[in-house]
């Protein structure tokens, strides 16, 4: 074996040394900094080239080498690790009194307070990550406070979390602690617990679960695929920053990311404006935030305030009000999904909670409304899971109804009365009918809907009519409805006919990604679809790939390979292939370059777009080779603001980050050939 250190030739030894800089700068500009200085495609040949390197010469891989951050050898179990200096928690305040109580106890200790500093609470998990000589040694959770465990692993394949540090202020210690949160966004969030849903695995209650569930893998390639994310907040020793504001602008420097929203406040007023601020915008954010911290803004009055017990006198939490509501459940009704997945699904009398408008709630799958008791006429109380699933909590045992009975999973699917299955091992039971007009109806709204192939016109109420009338039955099908028999359909007149008709032939060739999406293959969603799309560049060569080749690809697991093999071979999905390409419909080859006029730049979308889908303004941005951001910096080319805009508007603001609305993105969108 050539793993000895002596074997290694110096110049492999050196380029490695040179790579693993190299993939590290260009992987905080990517994930950091959110302003890429190359394409993907040049990233991941330095990446390969390393991969490469560290295979054939296994003495170059060092533990902080950018390819570990894809996962590195499954762990037996985490090894328990004592913090440096203990994670304290924090005291909770629940009211505007409870601040200005806080304010006093603060001011009675330390004389007076210039100032405090105002930070959103982040909902996920506390890490501590330690560092010496720069490099990232070792990554914990909290634990008891005391003794957390060894996640560095793990934490590794957060790709926020930096290996190296760009600089090194002078005043940091040889070793020294970095402490924040590690969360899973919202958007991601919601994307993981439809995938689990479909899958028939049981889901998350919330991203903060979903966040430790990730960080508590054995396996560090699970960790990897779930999108985590950091913000990081406190600096051990503070290395002469003589503020908490300082702590954060040292911490941003040294190349964390930090949250963009605190606010330092001179008086009691100022922090209740914030919190009242952020009490009503916090659901615009990509990511869940339960409160806000309030911490005494000198490091040298915070040490002469010291601790009560575990909780630092210096800092409370004020814990944003819970957001449940009550209201009554008319029906548990079943609903069959595009691949057979059949859910039990509350419909509810119409209520406002945290945001929007919800008039139904998913109750998962029967042994979860065993669990929580829910029956068709009771009150519930329900809230929003990560701020963004209605979720059914339980019911208020004093309003149940007399008479009100347990509820009952049907043994056969409402739609087409076939047997509804349980496979061992899933929670989920399924129609396993191919032909069940449920699923056909869901495939149709799913090909048709705007993540699909978008249709213009081709909504749900009139799929249901072109299903009922016999017409249609497959996506394929769709390409072959005439005028004249939409206009036997309830309100179809003359003009709107053919315009129906011409918004489905004017979808007929599309990206690569948005048909393999549409077709609704199981377990495969825009993510994997786009994975496919890059790997294989044509239907055709996908539908030819074998289960190892499939599996082959960078993303892509066992399950998903074998379920898309399967798709293609079963027949239905093959044929549906080939009849959709018989009726005109093809796919454009994803190029495998990424040179553009927006090659480098960075577009931010905020608040909602009229004229496109945020994943069809994104697939634009990419088109023209920009890169479509989550988080303006300074380095943002452009935030594009459409409709109720969120925060990002106002920090582009802050920053003098250019701003366009929805049309000026149109029209520069058309100007770059996009
Ligand atoms: S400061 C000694 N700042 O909330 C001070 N904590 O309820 C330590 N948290 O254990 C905490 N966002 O996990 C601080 N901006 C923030 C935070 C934050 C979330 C968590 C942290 C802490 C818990 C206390």
């Amino acid at each position: 074996m050539s793993s000895g250190q002596e074997t290694i030739p110096q110049a492999t030894r050196n380029r490695a040394a040179e790579l693993r800089v190299l993939l590290e700068h260009h992987g905080e500009r990517y994930h950091v900094l959110d302003d890429p200085e190359i394409s993907d495609a040049e990233y991941d040949r330095l990446f390969r080239e390393l991969v490469d390197l560290e295979s054939e010469f296994p003495g170059v891989q060092t533990p902080d080498s950018p390819t570990q951050r894809v996962g590195g050898a499954p762990l037996d179990s985490f090894t328990k690790v004592r913090h440096r200096t203990q994670m304290l928690s924090l005291g909770n305040a629940f009211s505007a009194d409870e601040v200005e109580a806080f304010f006093r106890r603060a001011e009675r200790g330390a004389g007076r307070v210039d100032a405090y500093v105002c930070e959103l609470k982040i909902d996920g998990l506390a890490l501590s990550l330690s560092y010496r000589n720069g490099a990232l040694v070792r990554a914990a959770t909290r634990g008891n406070g005391v003794e957390g465990e060894d996640v560095t692993s793990n934490v590794r394949t957060v790709r926020s979390v930096p290996m190296q540090l760009r600089t090194v202020s002078a005043k940091l210690p040889v070793e020294f602690d970095v402490r924040g949160e590690v969360y899973q966004p919202k958007r991601r969030f919601a994307a993981f617990n439809a995938q689990l849903e479909e899958a028939g695995k049981q889901t998350y209650a919330n991203p903060r679960s979903a966040a430790a569930g990730g960080v508590r893998q054995l396996d560090p390639a699970i960790t990897a695929k779930r999108g985590l994310s950091t913000f990081m907040y406190q600096l051990e020793p503070p290395a002469g920053a003589r503020t908490q504001a300082e702590v954060l602008d040292l911490l941003e420097t040294l190349g964390f990311t930090v949250n963009p929203h605190r606010h330092v406040a001179g008086s009691l007023d100022e922090v209740l404006a914030y919190i009242e601020h952020w009490a009503q915008r916090r659901h615009d954010l990509d990511y869940e935030t339960d409160g806000v911290v309030i911490k005494v803004a000198s490091l040298a009055l915070q040490e002469e305030l010291g601790k009560v017990s575990r909780s630092p006198r210096w800092a409370i939490a004020y814990k944003f009000p819970p957001e449940e509501v009550q209201t009554e459940v008319l029906d548990i009704a079943i609903q069959v999904g595009r691949t057979g997945a059949v859910t039990p699904v509350a419909h509810l009398t119409p209520v406002l909670v945290a945001g929007s408008t919800v008039r139904r709630a998913t109750l998962h799958n029967e042994d979860e409304v065993a669990r929580k008791d829910v029956r068709i006429g009771d009150t519930v109380l329900l809230h929003k899971a990560g701020d963004v699933i209605p979720e059914v909590i339980r019911p208020v045992m004093d309003k149940r109804p007399a008479g009100a009975v347990p509820w009952v999973m049907p043994e056969r699917c409402p739609a087409c009365d076939s047997g509804l299955v349980r496979e061992a091992g899933e929670v989920v039971r399924r129609c396993l009918n191919p032909l069940c007009p449920a699923q056909r109806r869901e495939r149709l709204r799913h090909f048709a809907s705007r993540a699909g192939m978008n249709i213009e016109g081709l909504g749900e109420a009139v799929i249901d009519q072109l299903v009922d009338a016999g017409f249609v039955a497959d996506a394929a099908d769709l390409y072959h409805v005439t005028v004249d028999q939409l206009l036997t359909l309830d309100g179809f007149a003359q003009r709107s006919a053919e315009k129906l008709q011409q918004s489905i032939a004017a979808r007929t060739s599309v990206p690569l990604t948005r048909l393999i999406n549409a077709l609704g293959m199981p377990h495969v969603g825009e993510h994997t679809a786009a994975l496919l799309a890059q790997h294989f560049g044509t239907i055709d060569a996908l539908a030819g790939a074998s289960v190892e080749e499939l599996n082959a690809v960078g993303g892509v697991g066992p399950v998903v390979a074998q379920n898309v093999a399967r798709w293609f071979e079963a027949g239905e999905g093959g044929e549906l292939v080939r009849r959709l390409q018989a009726a005109g419909v093809s796919a454009e080859r994803v190029q495998g370059s990424r040179d553009g006029p927006w090659r480098g730049q960075s577009w931010v979308l905020t608040g909602t777009l009229e004229q496109l889908t945020r994943p069809e303004a994104e697939e634009r941005i990419r088109g023209l080779a920009g890169s479509p951001g989550s988080s303006v910096s300074k380095r943002t080319h452009t935030v594009v603001a459409g409709g109720s805009p969120g925060s990002k508007l106002a920090r582009a603001e802050e920053l003098g980050v250019r701003v366009i609305d929805e049309r000026g993105f149109l029209d520069e969108l058309a100007a770059a050939g996009g």
